[in-house]
């Protein structure tokens, strides 16, 4: 049992990344966000898919003020396909390091997507926006008011 579990965290291992190695799905800290808190900052609309987005007034005002998002803060991607709710997709801030993100999928009974390999979440949201909060939406979020 001991072995197989060292074994499990070697490969959990990931050579590639600048920040804390990013655990997969079913290790991970992610809690579901506060939803009826959390402030809807912007919308993106592709063919059937529309994608709500949200985060704390915490966030934005952090944001705005460019300083770190608090430890603890929700970003999520609420995801509907011809209107009908199809995932919660949740980044949060586990500490104060910039690399400090973990993401998750959310299905909408609110479960874990266990078999979902959340380090390429990261890896994207990294390789383009390291600078920007891990966010694609940050300037959305910096308009918002
Ligand atoms: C290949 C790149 C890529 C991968 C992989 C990826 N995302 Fe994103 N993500 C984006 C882009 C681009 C957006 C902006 C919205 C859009 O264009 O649909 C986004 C938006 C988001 C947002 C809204 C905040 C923001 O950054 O704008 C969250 C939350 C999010 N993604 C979580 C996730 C999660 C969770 C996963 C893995 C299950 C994931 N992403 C995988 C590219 C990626």
């Amino acid at each position: 049992m001991a072995s197989a579990l060292a074994a499990m965290s070697g490969y959990l291992m990931l050579p590639e990344g600048r920040g804390p190695t990013p655990a997969r799905a079913h290790t991970n800290a992610v809690t579901f966000p506060p939803l009826e808190k959390l402030e809807h900052y912007t919308t993106v609309r592709r063919g059937v898919t529309r994608e709500h987005m949200l985060t704390s007034r915490a966030a934005l005002d952090a944001i705005k003020a460019d300083q770190a998002v608090p430890t603890g803060t929700h970003v999520v991607l609420v995801d509907y396909q011809s209107d009908v709710l199809h995932r919660y997709l949740v980044a949060q801030k586990m500490g104060n390091g910039i690399d400090d993100w973990q993401y998750q999928w959310f299905r909408p009974d609110r479960s874990i997507k266990a078999d979902e390999n959340t380090a390429q979440c990261y890896a994207c949201h990294q390789r383009s926006r390291r600078d920007r909060q891990f966010m694609f939406t940050f300037t959305d979020a910096l308009s918002f008011k």
